[in-house]
């Protein structure tokens, strides 16, 4: 497939366009309703016969997927939300936007189900990476590039989740008890903020009630809020079996029921319609909003279910690299150690060294080009020859075991077989499966989810199996560990010996979006040398009767199959501790992963992974010339911080991951990311700690608009590094700030950026805007308001050493000193004198200061003033 990749690409000439008014009035009732859910996992219904093109939608956000979980074509794996949050670049979230605008086109698809824009109340969110930030104008006004980024391609971007998806537990069910204040200040305002620059021509609902009332069903959010205050024209679509209601739902405003087939539409619609539930005017209103979009998609000349194709261009790698190293930030660099000296030895040790930890787990995993490791990464830029040592194990459940095994041509990965009957029993070489064939694969990843997986011969009840079978050879003579999670049920054999049944007694664990099961693991001593063969015999979800509770219900389910030697911690970290003592430098990786951090689970600790401290520590011991490599989506307990003379944190990276850790190790890139989130000292430290599940449910968003550094600031409470911190190789000074109002409610804060130090580096300016002092008897009555409030932000890039330089950010006097007025329903600008702070983060105590004076009281609703 040809993929054009020009900005905004224009129609084709001649191509089809659509007169959605007139369409509308020539369609049947039936085709109506056919168009108000999707057809299956990623594709909205056609009607051909008015030249209704069926579009597709992907995943987002971090990647385009395509239109298959299992065995999908890879793409480009970018940072997580939280890395580009860390980037604080306006210009470089649209260059995010662009790339997946491209890598939509090359995947045939018309809409991206991204950005993900909700808020981290506490660390331990499962999709906490998804997000930008715990700060709305931080995630609003990247959201917005982002999305203008699409649109400058063609292609539609949904801001997900809206609103108040901000934990996993029970995500289907909870309902959010959240203040109307809280709610627009803090969790509605990134929303609103990417609305009002005009891009965004998608929503995706939550899965939660707000306020008692399911997202997807919500007349305040969507009518009122959202079609009503913001004038927001465009379409409205559930998260995946999100949609809980037929009449609520279309009366509320939710246009599009995803995935198909429909559930809550369909014949159910029908009848609403019939038993007057539903007005045809509403299901117009939905229909002409589907219209739209499609009507969008077609000028992207995008083809109607166009072939997936991979777009792996040069120029996307130098990017993804750039973005990789940019969100990479310095959290601690005593002595200065870094940056290493390449032609020094140097070891890399750690968990996450030779794994690529470049993307959380769930809906936003994508499978990459390529995902670059550290232990690449830093090797390619080395010039002496590096040292390992694994030191401990991090993982959750075991390592993949795809890319070890041999299918029977001696490929790389293993073979799948699927059938419509269920196996008698294992096949062997001598006696194989005679059961027909509903087709082969060639397979190398062996985490193989098959929600959106189908064959026109399965059996019509839905039941299948399959059966993964391979060869592994052991480089090394041990003990081996097997692992097997699913949703389904299956049996695990290693040379026809049965090592691992999940069949009975099935426990519930976090795999496949909290719909599978634990891991359950058998051991075998293996002999270094000697080929074993591996066979896993799988039955669909619908063999098994462990019951999913209030999870979504991912149709098919899905295998993983994971092995490694054993290592004993202890043996691993006197190895390590042998390994850093003979070098210059140390390179130590830890971290978490898409199996710690994924969908349907929240973390329950901030720890890193078992063992793994006690690796950093004495590693530290042995070589205080260490940086460790932290990466997370979201913050993580540093118990030896004090010890480390350097950290980086350094997210999950995308495919360059291990590039752009490298480059920053070696000064290859200077470091200048920001934190997006306060990193705590501990988990209890935050606000939302009591109030962080689904508690007989509901969850209390208690701490009201005090989340993040906004709770910290006001409680006085020492984070280990606060909101907007990250050094640098260099330093810069902030100087001669000036405050002046321009046209309308413009103000511009102007003040000398000066790199002080010795190397070429960018600097971040953060302005926040503090409010006019709290009276308690101040008439009118206003509400405690937190300390500081992010307003703006800069990025000053590439500033040579002792060069200055002028900048100047652009305030609303009127949105920026605003509050959520409760008693009025609206904004309010109060009258009063606020401070402006201009700093390197949100604790900077050489920020720079000054003041704002509005003169009226200006109450305003709406996306702005
Ligand atoms: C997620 C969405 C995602 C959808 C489709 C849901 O589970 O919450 O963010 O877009 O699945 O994969």
């Amino acid at each position: 497939m040809l993929v054009p990749t020009s900005p905004r690409t224009p129609p084709s000439p001649g191509a089809a366009d659509l007169d959605v008014d007139a369409v509308l009035a020539k369609l049947t009732t039936q085709e109506k309703i056919s168009l108000l859910s999707g057809i299956d996992f990623w594709h909205t219904a056609a009607v051909p016969r008015l030249g209704i093109p069926s579009i597709r939608l992907s995943d987002g956000p971090n990647g385009v997927r395509g239109t298959r979980f299992f065995n999908s074509v890879p793409s480009s794996c970018l940072p997580c939300g939280t890395a580009i949050g860390a980037t604080f670049d306006k210009a470089l979230a649209r260059e995010v936007g662009h790339l997946l605008g491209d890598e939509a086109r090359a995947k045939g698809a018309h809409v991206v189900l991204g950005p993900t824009i909700n808020i981290q109340r506490l660390a331990l969110g499962g999709r906490g990476f998804e997000s930008f930030s715990e700060d709305p104008a931080l995630s609003g006004g990247l959201a917005a590039q982002y999305c203008a980024g699409l649109d400058d391609k063609g292609i539609a971007a949904t801001p997900k989740h809206f609103v108040c998806n901000d934990m996993e537990h029970e995500r289907m069910a909870v309902d959010v008890l959240v203040t109307k204040r809280a709610l627009h200040e803090i969790y509605l305002t990134p929303f609103r903020l990417a609305l009002a620059a005009g891009h965004v021509p998608a929503i995706m609902t939550s899965y939660s009630k707000v306020n008692g009332t399911h997202a997807s069903e919500s007349e305040y959010l969507l009518k009122e809020v959202l079609r009503g205050s913001w004038g927001f024209d465009g379409l409205v679509m559930s998260d995946w079996f999100g949609t809980y209601s037929t009449s609520e739902a279309v009366n509320a405003g939710l246009d599009l029921e995803m995935p198909g087939a429909a559930r809550f539409r369909g014949a159910i619609l029908n009848h609403a319609l019939n038993a007057n539930k539903v007005s045809i005017r509403a299901v117009n209103d939905r229909v002409r909003n589907v219209l739209k979009l499609v009507k969008r998609a077609m000028a992207t000349g995008i083809p109607e279910n166009a072939p997936e194709d991979e777009l792996n261009r040069p120029e996307d790698r130098q990017l993804l690299r750039r973005m990789a190293a940019d969100a990479v930030v310095l959290l601690k660099n005593e002595d200065s150690i870094l940056p290493f000296v390449p032609t020094k030895s140097v070891a890399v040790i750690g968990p996450t060294s030779r794994i690529a930890t470049y993307c959380g787990g769930g809906s936003a995993s994508l499978n990459p080009y390529e995902a670059v490791t550290p232990w690449e990464g830093v090797e390619a830029q080395a010039k002496v020859p590096l040292s390992f040592a694994q030191g401990v194990y991090g993982h959750q459940m075991l390592p993949l075991l795809g890319k070890s095994m041999r299918n029977e041509n001696g490929e790389v990965g293993f073979t799948l077989r699927m059938y419509n009957d269920p196996p008698t029993g294992p096949s062997t070489p001598s006696s194989p499966d005679t059961r027909p064939l509903l087709e082969t694969r060639h397979v190398v990843d062996a985490n193989m989810f098959f929600i959106d997986y189908s064959h026109p011969l399965m059996n019509k009840n839905g039941v299948w199996y399959a059966d993964a079978e391979g060869t592994f050879t052991p480089t090394e003579s041990s003990l081996y560990d097997f692992g097997l999670a699913v949703q389904g049920t299956a049996r695990l054999y290693v040379d026809g010996e049965l090592l691992i049944e999940n069949v009975e007694n099935q426990r519930l664990g976090t795999s496949f979006l909290g719909s599978g099961t634990v891991e359950e693991t058998g051991s075998k001593t293996l002999v270094a040398g000697q080929t074993y063969r591996i066979l896993v015999q799988w039955g669909c979800a619908k063999t098994s009767s462990l019951k999913v509770g209030n999870m979504v219900d991912f149709g098919h389910g899905g295998m993983r199959i994971g092995a490694c030697r054993r290592l004993s911690p202890a043996d691993g970290i006197a190895e390590a501790v042998e390994v850093a003592k003979t070098v210059d430098q140390v390179v130590l990786c830890v971290g978490l992963g898409g199996e710690w951090e994924t969908e349907g689970e929240d973390r329950t600790t901030m720890a890193l992974p078992p063992n793994t401290d006690d690796l950093v520590k004495a590693v530290l011991a042995a070589n205080p010339n260490t940086v460790v490599v932290v990466q997370s989506g979201t913050p993580v307990s540093l118990p030896w911080l004090s010890n480390a003379k350097a950290v980086l944190q350094a997210w999950y990276g995308g495919n360059q991951t291990g590039h752009g850790i490298a480059d920053v190790v070696f000064g290859t890139v200077n470091p200048a990311g920001k934190l997006p989130l306060t990193y705590p000292l501990r988990v209890e430290d935050h606000p939302a700690h009591f109030n962080y599940r689904s508690e007989a449910g509901r969850c209390l968003y208690g701490e009201d608009v005090y989340v993040g550094y906004r709770y910290f600031d006001r409680a006085g409470i020492e984070p280990v590094f606060p909101f907007g911190h990250g050094l640098s190789y260099t330093t810069f000074t902030l100087e001669g700030l000036t405050i002046e109002k321009t046209e309308g409610n413009n103000v511009n804060v102007s003040l000398t950026v000066t790199n002080t130090g010795s190397v070429t580096g960018s600097c971040t300016v953060q302005l926040y805007v503090s409010p006019p002092t709290w009276e308690p008897r101040q008439v009118p009555v206003v509400p405690q308001r937190p300390t500081q409030e992010l307003r703006s932000f800069e990025k000053v890039h590439d500033l040579a050493a002792g060069v200055s330089t002028q900048i100047t950010l652009v305030l609303d006097a009127v949105r920026d000193t605003s509050y959520w007025d409760e008693t009025q329903d609206r904004w309010c600008s109060q009258q009063g004198v606020y401070g402006i702070k201009v700093g390197q983060s949100s604790r900077d105590d050489k920020a720079v200061g000054g003041s704002l004076t509005i003169n009226e009281t200006t109450y305003w609703e709406g996306l702005s003033p």
